[in-house]
Formats: C-alpha cells, structure tokens, sequence
C-alpha cells in the first residue's frame, strides 16, 4: 500500500535506461511514480503515465519533485541538442511553475563546466542554468557512466562482442568514473528532501576511476570476442562519415577521450550514502 506520508515523484524521459530504473527503484520503496512519457507505460498501482506529445499541454500534476531524466547525447536533424536538452528543459521548467512543484533534480554531465567548447556539453550548461535561474529548488547532478544490466555503453559492449570484436579507439588510456544504477536510484531520492542537496551541483561518480582499455577487458572476461584498438583517427573518421553505423558517436569520442574524473566524496557526504563500486570494477 502507497503511504501518504511518501512523496509524489514525477519523473520525464521515463522510457530511457535512468527513467526505467528509478521507476522500479522507487515502486519498490512504495513511493507513487508519475511517468511524463511520449510514449504508453505499463500502469501499476503506484505508477501512473502521463503521456504527451508537447510538455506544454500537460495538464498540471501533483508531486513533491520533478526528476528530468529527457535527453539526447546524440544528434540528428530531428533531434539536436538546443530542441532537445534545452528547449524541453525549459519546458519542464514551465510545468513545475505551473503545477507549483517545488523541487526539481535533473542528470548532467561530468565534465560540463563554464569553459566548455563542446555542444552536447553546452547543452547540458544551458539546461542547467535555466534550472538555476528557475528559482526552483533544484539537484544537479554531472553524471559520469551510469551502470547497471542494460546501460547504453553495456548494450554497445555486448552488440561489439555477438560480432566477435571490441573496438577500442586510441590508447584506450582515458579514463570513466561508472556508478552503478543503483547509487544513481537512492542520490536521486534522497535530493528529494535532504537539504544538503538543496540548491547544489554535485558530481556523480562512483569510488573507483578505470580505463577504458581495462573496462573492455572487464567487460569481455569469459566472453569470446577479440579486443582491438583502432586509430582515434578511423573512429572520428566512422562517427563523421558512417554515422549509423559507427560504434561510437562524435560526442561518445569526445566524453572518452575527454578524461573525465571527480571525486566521489562531496556526493557521500551531502548526500549521507556510502557508495558501491559496480560490480563489473
Ligand atoms: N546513462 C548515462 O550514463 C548518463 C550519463 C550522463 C548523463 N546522463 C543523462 O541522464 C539523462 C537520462 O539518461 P538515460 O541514459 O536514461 O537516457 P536515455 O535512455 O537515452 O533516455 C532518454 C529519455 O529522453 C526522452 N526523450 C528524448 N528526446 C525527447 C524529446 N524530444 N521529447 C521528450 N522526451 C524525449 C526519451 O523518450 P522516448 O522514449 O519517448 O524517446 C527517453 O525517455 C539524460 O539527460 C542523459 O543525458 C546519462
């Protein structure tokens, strides 16, 4: 039975890998879901979907926090960085005004700061200062990999390994900072409420830093699939020519080869979790 007592969380990009996660996560902890999706979601007792085709003609909702999981990290000329990461930013801004929903929690990126060149980065500064300049009470948080059975960099891994190879551009010396889907799931809950959180961007990272060469390796253990290391040249080469059918986009290359680490203390303690390192590591 959902207690009263339990906040009400609305969560937008419910459908992506984040959104599906936390959903469970939080059913699980008997806390009432509402989906904003573009999409029909199952409906449970303590999960509901609303389902649009613009955020603007949501009807006002009722919740305690607004989680803003909507994304891309990918372009196409359908679907760019400034319509999607931004514009629905502030949409959803919109929403929480109207709907008088006080707090709201949105996934960033390691690495976004004021001196970044980059779009998908940009984007992601952008979306982040509106929220800031929203006035509502706001978590960002710069996520490094998320990981869990079915992140998008684990489905590229395993669709590597059923054709026999994993591609591994450049050295394979830089490094990611994965956290494990379930860290992500109790972060987000607890910026609900816990006021440490409160009006704070705090980077999500997990304990341990690893190379991407040694993930691969990880990753492949007990698998039969080669490992291979290709100029960084032919990787831009593929992401710019051969999009569709590159292993790896223009901004996947730029984040990997971007280096990006942190240190996962300020989120322990603000956030009072002691986290994991994923199993994988
Ligand atoms: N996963 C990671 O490791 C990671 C790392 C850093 C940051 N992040 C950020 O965390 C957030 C969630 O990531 P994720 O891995 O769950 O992403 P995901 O699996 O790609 O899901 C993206 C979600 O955004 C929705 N969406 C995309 N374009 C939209 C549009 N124009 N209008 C409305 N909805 C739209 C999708 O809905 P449809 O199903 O309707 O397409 C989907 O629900 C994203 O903002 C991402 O940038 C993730």
């Amino acid at each position: 039975m959902v207690e009263k007592s339990k906040p009400v969380i609305s969560i937008s990009g419910s459908t992506g890998f984040v959104g599906t996660n936390l959903g469970k996560f939080l059913s699980s902890q008997n806390i009432s879901v509402i989906n904003l999706s573009r999409k029909k979601q199952k409906s449970f007792k303590s999960k509901k979907t609303l389902v649009f085709s613009d955020i603007d003609d949501i009807p006002k909702i009722h919740c305690d926090a607004l989680v803003h999981l909507i994304g891309t990290g990918a372009q196409t000329t359908s679907s760019d960085y400034e319509s999607v990461n931004v514009r629905q930013t502030q949409k959803i801004i919109n929403l929480c005004k109207k709907s008088k929903i006080k707090k709201i929690i949105y996934i960033s990126g390691l690495g976004v700061s004021d001196n970044t060149t980059f779009g998908y980065f940009i984007s992601k500064l952008k979306a982040e200062r509106l929220i800031k300049e929203s006035r509502l009470d706001y978590t960002i948080l710069r996520a490094s990999y998320i990981v869990g059975s079915d992140d998008p960099l684990s489905q590229n891994l395993t669709r590597q390994i059923k054709n026999g190879t994993i591609l591994v551009p450049g050295s394979g010396s830089y490094r990611l900072q994965p956290i494990s889907i379930h860290d992500v799931c109790r972060v987000i809950l607890e910026s609900v409420h816990n006021k440490n959180l409160s009006n704070k961007t705090v980077d999500l990272v997990g304990p341990k830093t690893i190379s991407f060469a040694n993930y691969v390796k990880k990753f492949a253990r007990g698998k039969k699939a080669k490992i291979k290391k290709i100029p960084l040249e032919q990787a831009y080469f593929d992401a710019l020519n051969n999009p569709e059918n590159a292993l790896y986009g223009i901004d996947d290359l730029n984040i990997m080869i971007g280096d990006f680490t942190s240190s996962h203390h300020k989120l322990e303690k603000l956030s009072g979790i002691k986290l994991k390192t994923p199993e994988i590591l």
